[in-house]
């Protein structure tokens, strides 16, 4: 198994999947094609047998983040995101949460009597009971605030019987679920130009955070430009990396090998990046 780590393999995940032992990985964050809306180099979509397959090779504990969204066809929506996320459920895994990916810069619509789309779901399953998680925090608005003479009954209109006193509000809280980024515009982002829809590097670096620790073994079966790969190896995780097209595999080992001549720059441009 070991031939398979830190590598990108061209070929149809499907196929590679079968090859990879029972119980193998800690976290898959990938991102299927999204209703045929976007031409790929050519790709067959099997999704039933890739869900299967993930179930497979996913540790007992293991996360597979699902991002995704969909068509509008003939005046609706597909509603394929969902039908996926229970589909997954269906085979054994939990739908652990449905997180949402918001993005600052949306592409702007023409008007189609409906608000201008500006999120993917990103599901998140897990294989069994959730075995890591490094919840990512931020500040309260209120940190100190003393809530005097208040107590927790009061919060919840007396549906919870808990007459306790309520303490300060905490300096921080762990973050909702609602997860913004902006698409394409940093540094950082532009390496990926070559491919239509790259994830930003910021939501890989959050889910493998989240999920994953040093030495895991994260898998992206629809790896595109390599988004996840490279956030792994930046992150100190070992990585698979699986696509299709012979070129999107190029330009993931060249984002790869540049980021190994260079592992200094990243440090010094990723921590600018997570304070923005
Ligand atoms: C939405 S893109 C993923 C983009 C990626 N998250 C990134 O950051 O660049 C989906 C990718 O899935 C690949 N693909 C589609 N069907 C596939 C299959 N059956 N096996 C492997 N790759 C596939 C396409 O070539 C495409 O690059």
């Amino acid at each position: 198994m070991e031939k398979y780590r830190n590598k990108i393999l061209e070929g149809n995940c499907v196929e590679v999947m079968k090859k990879f032992d029972d119980n193998f990985i800690d976290l898959t964050l990938t991102s299927p094609p999204y209703d045929n809306l976007r031409t790929y180099k050519g790709f067959v979509f099997p999704f039933e047998e890739i869900a299967q397959e993930l179930y497979r090779i996913t540790k007992e504990g293991g996360i597979v983040v699902w991002v995704v969204n969909d068509a509008t066809i003939k005046g609706s929506e597909t509603g394929t995101s969902f039908k996926q996320a229970l589909y997954f459920n269906e085979i054994g895994f939990n739908l652990h949460d449905t997180m949402i990916f918001q993005k600052t810069n949306p592409i702007p619509q023409i008007y189609r009597k409906r608000y201008n789309g500006i999120f993917e779901y990103m599901f998140v399953f897990s294989k069994g009971k959730v075995k890591t998680h490094n919840p990512i925090k931020i500040d309260c608005l209120h940190a100190g605030l003393q809530l005097n003479g208040t107590t927790y009954k009061n919060y919840s209109k007396g549906e919870q019987k808990r007459g306790k006193m309520a303490k300060p509000v905490k300096k921080q809280k762990i973050k909702g679920n609602i997860w913004e980024y902006v698409v394409g515009k940093k540094k950082e982002d532009q390496a990926a130009k070559g491919h239509p829809a790259p994830f930003p590097m910021a939501l890989a670096r959050d889910h493998i955070n989240s999920w994953t620790n040093e030495g895991d073994l994260v898998l992206d079966p629809m790896n595109g430009s390599g988004t996840t790969c490279l956030s792994a190896l930046q992150l100190g995780r070992d990585y698979v990396g699986i696509d299709m097209s012979k070129e999107y595999c190029e330009l993931a080992k060249s984002r790869i090998e540049e980021f190994e001549q260079q592992p200094r720059l990243f440090r010094e441009e990723s921590t600018a990046y997570n304070n923005v």
